[in-house]
């Protein structure tokens, strides 16, 4: 998601700038910018894309002796990716970059306008400057009318200002967006929101905690903590490896992206959800006139994803709803009808046969929509509407945060669907909508999961082959758990339906067949236990995941008391990705990279 850097000191600030910008492209980012204060001179350049762009913007501007400079990368959230959206924000005689979200950004926005300040963007981020020079007209000095403005600030924030009011300092303030200050032998100060773009640069990090606001300059770094009172900065020596700075110390990135789960899904909800219902600005609701049917069409994980959001459709937004197999559909002459909406889900927005099918769909004369990752990838282009899931780059070949927030979309998109055909009782939107709410909290892994999970994976390294089962929704979320292992463990995996087991592979069953087995509370719990039950009376090995004791399990994984099945749902996916993750480790393998797997699959 977006990241900030700052500089002060003699060197060449826009190169520092540009580069700090680059060791943050991981994160993700639609557009991009930096702001120079030399002297009385303020200089800022911003563009959407990728930084080559910003470079090319930048590529005669020079810098050489003292200067402050800001630098962001944008992923939008308020307003779409455009230039004047894109940081740092202009007020007067000031510039402000800020991650995160101020939530009271609507009545501050009101009343700066009611006393004529004019706005350019559609971001929440521009009254953070205006409300700082409306502060600045009434308080002693610039400091005072810094502090005042963070007490107004309502929301999770990480935020540098450079002002010609103080023109040799950088403000900052961090609550709940990463923040970090290194500082050199040559007496430079760096800011970044993570540690990679320091390396190189800075001997010593300091870690800001919530709270925390205060300016810097060559030679003073002032901290005032949430209570008002100064503090030391509590430094501390810098890593000098790039890569495992940018794996915040797990020891995988899809660990580090099982973990950012949490943040990822708040960014996928943000701004998109009020008390009574779903909010996407970016879709007109033209989109689904005369539509009767919605087919969604997907590969590997994300086909597993649409899998689980056609129980949603069908259950709640009471809409007819197939799913398809991306690579299927394209040679098998399929039958298009204009009442369909068709729906594509990619994490990349480029894969091959996926792209095919969209492609298909709109000679067919189709309206479509893709739920992508990838702002500008190809499928966003030529679909007639997107909805970007906000999962920041995904890293990890096995894909983890991509597939909760595709689940997440799909989960607010049934409801915005249920609320335009009014096929669900406006309580029950409500109801769900703040179940939506809890996603972030559900997926939050904790040390004892982790450390039950990484104990018993041990059992979990040989025998003939895993099945994952469950039923109803449960039963693509199986299919995803057994897809996980299967790609970074090479160990064999199925997904099943619970119900299905009888029919066929329970032939298999014996105690070096390991099932495990997901036994939601709150959806056909009693069907689901005596499938389990049945596999346990053959001796299988099983592996209950629940958040009911199961006293017929080898081993039981308990989840929290949820209060709803989708919230299950989210708990067990962490599980099972986890189980994935910490197998796969004792057995040696690349997990980040498996063998014969792409990130991108653009090839038939
Ligand atoms: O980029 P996409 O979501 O279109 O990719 C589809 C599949 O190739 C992808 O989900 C693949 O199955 C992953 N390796 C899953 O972990």
């Amino acid at each position: 998601m977006c990241g900030i850097v700052g500089y002060i000191g003699n060197k060449n600030t826009k190169e520092i700038l540009l580069e700090g910008l680059k060791e943050l492209e991981y994160r993700g980012y639609d557009s991009a910018g930096i702001a120079v204060l030399q002297g009385e001179n303020f200089e800022s350049f911003k563009a959407v894309g990728k930084l080559v762009n910003l470079e090319e913007k930048t590529k005669n501007f020079v810098t050489q002796n003292f200067a402050v400079g800001i630098g962001h990368t944008r992923w939008a959230t308020h307003g779409k990716p455009t230039e004047l959206n894109a940081h740092p924000h202009l007020g007067e005689s000031s510039y402000v970059v800020h991650n995160g979200i101020i939530e009271n950004y609507a009545e501050l926005k009101k009343e700066l306008m009611r006393e004529g300040v004019t706005f350019l963007s559609q971001t929440d981020t521009e009254v953070i400057v205006h409300q700082f020079e409306k502060n600045l007209k009434t308080h002693a000095t610039p400091f005072e009318a810094f502090s005042q403005t963070i007490k107004e600030l309502k929301g999770a924030y990480a935020i540098l200002l450079v002002t010609k009011s103080k023109s040799d300092s950088i403000f900052f303030a961090k609550h709940g967006s990463p923040m970090i200050i290194g500082k050199n032998s040559e007496n430079e100060k760096y800011f970044a929101s993570s540690d990679t773009p320091l390396i190189g640069h800075c001997s010593d990090v300091n870690y800001f905690e919530d709270g925390d606001f205060g300016y810097v300059n060559l030679s003073e770094i002032v901290i005032v903590d949430k209570e008002g009172s100064k503090k030391q900065p509590h430094f501390s020596k810098l890593s000098t490896n790039k890569l495992s700075a940018q794996k915040d110390g797990f020891r995988f990135f899809m660990e580090k992206e099982i973990y950012e789960q949490s943040v990822v899904i708040a960014d996928t909800l943000m701004g998109r959800l009020s008390e009574s219902a779903v909010l996407f600005d970016e879709l007109d609701t033209s989109l689904f006139n005369g539509i009767n049917e919605i087919k969604l069409c997907a590969c590997g994980t994300s086909y597993h994803s649409a899998l689980s959001a056609s129980y949603l459709f069908e259950r709640y937004a009471k809409i007819k709803t197939s799913v398809e197999v991306a690579s299927e559909f394209r040679y098998r002459q399929p039958i298009m009808t204009k009442d369909t909406l068709f729906v594509v889900i990619s994490q990349s927005g480029e894969t091959a046969d996926t792209l095919e099918t969209l492609k298909m769909a709109k000679e067919a004369g189709l309206k479509t929509l893709v739920i992508c990752n990838v702002d500008n990838s190809s499928m966003v282009r030529l679909a007639d509407a997107s909805i970007l899931t906000r999962a920041g780059i995904e890293k990890g070949v096995a894909s983890t945060k991509a597939f909760a927030t595709q689940v997440t979309v799909f989960w607010m998109l049934t409801l915005f669907v249920a609320k335009l055909k009014n096929s669900l009782a406006s309580g029950e939107i409500a109801r769900q909508i703040a179940l939506l709410r809890e996603i972030p909290s559900s997926v939050k892994v904790t040390d004892s999961m982790h450390e039950k999970i990484k104990r018993l994976s041990k059992r979990y390294l040989h025998g003939h082959g895993f099945f994952f089962i469950g039923r109803d929704i449960f039963y693509p979320l199986a299919l995803e758990g057994a897809l996980k292992l299967k790609e970074i463990s090479y160990l064999h995996a199925e997904g099943y339906p619970s119900g299905e087991m009888k029919h066929g592979p329970i032939a298999l069953a014996d105690p070096e067949l390991f099932t495990i087995a997901l036994l939601p509370q709150y959806l056909l719990y009693e069907k689901a236990k005596s499938n389990v039950e049945e596999l346990s009376a053959r001796d299988s090995t099983i592996c209950v995941i629940s958040a009911i004791e199961f006293d017929k399990a080898d081993d039981f994984i308990q989840i929290s008391a949820c209060r709803d099945y989708m919230l299950e749902f989210f708990e067990m996916m962490v599980v099972v990705q986890l189980l994935s993750l910490e197998i796969s480790i004792r057995l040696g393998n690349d997990v980040d990279m498996p063998r014969n797997l792409a990130k991108s699959v653009t090839v038939e």
